[in-house]
């Protein structure tokens, strides 16, 4: 199926957003705009085109972030200069789909649409890597599907920029 993501803007219907968890329907219907307004993440949304409903059936936030240069697996700490204490990456901090788009491979969708745009974003400020939060040990094992890592001492996980400009290439 055919998705197309858009930022989230006030034509977007998020009331019924349900996609089985709980904290990741309420961000969606009650505070992404606070995040955005405080200009803390960029929201794009899939939204259900039947008629003139405009709901939301898939979403995303981005933003920059940096990661102290210690929590970086020792592989790559040996390659970055100490000059940079705080190592730049860019944060896919939520995704969810909305269960109305279960079997239609919205997820895929979402993760590699995400990761376009923050491949697109890292030609212009750099970014080592993309970071996520999977909310569970079912998030976790999504992204890893899709080859991110878990960061040492962390619940974080990811994908270095170099793995990402691959899936692009
Ligand atoms: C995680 C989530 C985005 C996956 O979306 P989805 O639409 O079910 O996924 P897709 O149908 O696009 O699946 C794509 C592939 O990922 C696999 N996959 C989906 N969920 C998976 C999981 N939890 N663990 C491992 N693989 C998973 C599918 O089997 C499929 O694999 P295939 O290519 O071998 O067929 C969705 O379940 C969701 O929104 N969950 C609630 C919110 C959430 O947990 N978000 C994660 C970030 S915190």
């Amino acid at each position: 199926m055919e998705f197309k993501s858009e930022l989230l803007d006030s034509s977007h219907d998020r009331t019924e957003f349900s996609c089985g968890k709980e904290a990741l329907d309420h961000y969606i219907r009650h505070q992404v705009n606070q995040d955005v307004k405080r200009k803390l993440a960029v929201c794009f949304v899939v939204a259900d085109k039947d008629g003139i409903s405009n709901k939301v059936i898939g979403y995303f936030t981005l933003s920059n972030g940096g990661i102290p240069r210690d929590s970086v697996p020792e592989t790559y700490q040996k390659k970055f200069p100490l000059s940079y204490p705080s190592i730049p990456t860019t944060l896919i901090g939520r995704l969810a789909r909305d269960q109305r788009a279960v079997g239609k491979r919205m997820g895929e969708f979402l993760l590699i649409d995400a990761l376009y745009k923050c491949f697109n974003s890292s030609k212009t400020v750099a970014s080592f890597a993309v970071i996520v939060d999977p909310i569970d040990d079912d998030a976790r094992s999504f992204y890893a599907k899709y080859g991110f890592l878990s960061l040492p001492d962390s619940q974080r996980m990811f994908l270095s920029m170099k793995k990402v400009n691959e899936l692009f290439k």
